[in-house]
């Protein structure tokens, strides 16, 4: 039995010598379903389960039955689990956006981990806004936590061929291109959707969820090995089972999120972000995370740190291959091992092993070349994010690693401007557009506030017509976001928006709009005094609140190169150690 820590925080609900009466009615509740006061007040450190998987989140369901091996570690290691729900968040089902209620789930989090007797957290992660969530709250907060990883899917086949190069996610953006193009029908475009997701688990490319898993992992946030395991695999309950002991260690260690969460982990992880080519949301969540640990990161870091990491993971979009080759190819412990001995990871940052990120890497692991290629000879020399500036915006994003080639010339556009999804879709066929290999599709109020939440629409389909010529996409510029699982080259993620007083607001369909990829810029070509003109005649279109907490989210939320934060949630840091415990509650 671990030693009785007084500095246990669940004590001061379970065992209150000074208030007897607190700590009975503290305590009889959780006695009614069999929990002993004898068990309760025996010293051992109360784990959390936050459980984000429900019938609402497929992609994460499956924690439901893993939580079991979770609380068996936890049981065994002397500790005690409680389960309780996350604000479901599932990317694909809630409208208007997942990413609205990535913070209505944070702030959800936090009142949990801060209000209730947890002396640590196990965070049950997956698709694409549960792991950021769950690692913006614990920061906040800063108990003892650790990441499962749910794991993706299996590989899906079509006709007997492995979805390969489509895959969940992908094979739809794929999809759309042959239906658009009349080259198969709406129920061959469902089934080949449907083929690529065989299996429980969340997304098997590597797009935003094994992205933000992975990252986890590179943060220290994971075991050694936990980010790739596929959903069903064996493998993935033992994991379960083992981050549950584990987290009773991480308590009696007092190995807090703030210790492992250092500006070098947060560097290894843009390291590893750009070697597994991760989704372009990964750097709005990854900064999200950080300035909820107090640590400066910036948009521009991620092309500091970044840009000259080659990519390794051959795994779709960016590469061939899915979720479960990567896993067999190592993941990212293979990743991070040849990253850690080219030079370009911190060995010495701790993870939530207790053992150093060198430490975890003593011997190297077990790789497959063609899956997981090596530094000297990688499926592009340089990963990562290319950061924009220019006068349409402070930043912007474009994810390097699908681009053709190196040759990038200066080119001017005509921009054609679409306010929304909606607009979008209604105008797109309209023969008036003029639409050709000249123009630029623009999308604004797709952003934080626009939207709300930020939605992923700027990876816009050209229209059938264009498609008939072989003109299979052009570029795309927007305030929104793309699907991580997209290979479109989109400039996108652009702040600030136009809702927020960006200058996408004032662009017209036919102004001349000049892109330099490589002096990183999409400038307006008008002059400075005819953009005052625009602006002193703009007026704003009106936001449409549907639910109270989209009000609060829009008057609170920042733009995505800050991570789209809820701005006034950053003065509060550290809780356990700046706030001590809140009031009794009778
Ligand atoms: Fe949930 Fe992709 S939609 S993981
Ligand atoms: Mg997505």
């Amino acid at each position: 039995m671990p030693q009785t820590k007084p500095s246990l925080r669940s004590r001061l609900w379970w065992d209150n010598a000074g208030n007897p009466e607190m700590t009975a009615l503290y305590l009889e509740r959780f006695l009614n379903f069999g929990l002993t006061a004898k068990e309760l007040q025996s010293g051992r450190p109360i784990i959390g389960i936050a459980q984000t998987g429900s019938d609402l989140v497929p992609c994460n369901r499956h924690h439901l039955a893993l939580a079991d091996r979770v609380r068996a570690g936890v049981r065994d290691a002397g500790g005690i689990p409680l389960e309780f729900p996350v604000h479901p968040l599932q990317e694909t089902g809630k409208r208007p956006t997942a990413a609205l209620d990535r913070n209505l789930a944070y702030l959800g989090l936090v009142e949990v981990l801060y209000g209730y007797p947890l002396d640590g957290v196990v965070l049950t992660t997956g698709c694409d806004k549960t792991t950021p969530a769950c690692l913006m709250a614990a920061a906040t907060v800063n108990i003892p936590a650790i990441v499962l990883s749910g794991g993706p899917m299996l590989n899906g086949y079509h006709h007997g061929e492995r979805t390969g190069a489509s895959g969940s996610g992908l094979v739809i953006w794929q999809s759309k291109r042959l239906l658009a193009a009349g080259e198969i029908c709406p129920d061959e475009f469902m089934e080949r959707v449907a083929a690529s997701a065989p299996s429980i688990g969340h997304c098997n490319t590597m797009g935003t969820a094994l992205s933000m898993n992975c990252l986890a992992e590179a943060l220290g946030m994971s075991l050694p090995g936990c980010a790739a395991i596929p959903a069903p695999y064996r493998r993935r309950a033992q994991m379960a089972y083992e981050t549950g002991r584990r987290a009773v260690a991480l308590v009696q260690e007092d190995l807090t999120p703030r210790k492992i969460m250092t500006l070098a982990a947060f560097e290894n992880a843009i390291a590893v972000a750009s070697a597994i080519a991760a989704s372009t949301n990964a750097p709005i969540h990854i900064n999200a995370i950080a300035r909820h640990t107090g640590v400066p990161l910036s948009i521009q870091d991620w092309q500091r740190v970044g840009a000259d990491i080659p990519v390794l993971a051959n795994v779709a979009p960016a590469g061939e291959f899915l979720g479960e080759d990567f896993y067999r190819a190592g993941g990212v412990p293979a990743v991070m091992w040849s990253l850690l001995t080219a030079g370009h990871l911190h060995g010495d940052a701790m993870t939530v092993s207790g053992h150093t990120v060198a430490g975890n890497l003593a011997e190297a692991p077990p790789t497959d070349p063609t899956v997981i290629r090596p530094c000297d000879d990688p499926l592009a020399a340089r990963g990562g994010l290319l950061v924009m500036t220019g006068n349409l915006f402070d930043s912007a994003v474009m994810k390097t690693s699908v681009l053709a080639g190196d040759a990038r010339p200066v080119r001017e556009y005509r921009a054609v401007v679409f306010d929304g999804p909606e607009d979008y879709h209604a105008r797109i066929d309209d023969p008036g557009l003029g639409l050709d290999e000249d123009c630029i599709l623009v999308i604004r109020y797709t952003g934080p506030i626009g939207y709300p939440g930020s939605a992923e629409v700027v990876n816009m389909e050209v229209p059938a017509a264009l498609l008939q010529r072989g003109v299979a996409t052009l570029p795309t510029l927007g305030d929104g976001r793309q699907s991580g699982t997209s290979d479109a080259p989109s400039i996108l993620n652009a702040s600030p928006e136009a809702a927020a007083g960006g200058n996408l607001a004032i662009l017209r369909t036919g102004d001349r709009v000049r892109v330099d990829l490589d002096g990183a810029r999409v400038d307006l070509l008008l002059p400075d005094e005819e953009i005052a003109a625009r602006w002193a005649a703009y007026t704003p279109p009106p936001l449409d609140h549907q639910t109270p907490w989209q009000e609060i989210y829009r008057s609170t939320v920042g733009q995505l190169d800050g991570g789209g934060c809820m701005e006034l949630a950053l003065a509060y840091q550290d809780l356990v150690h700046t706030k001590g415990v809140p009031r009794d509650s009778h």
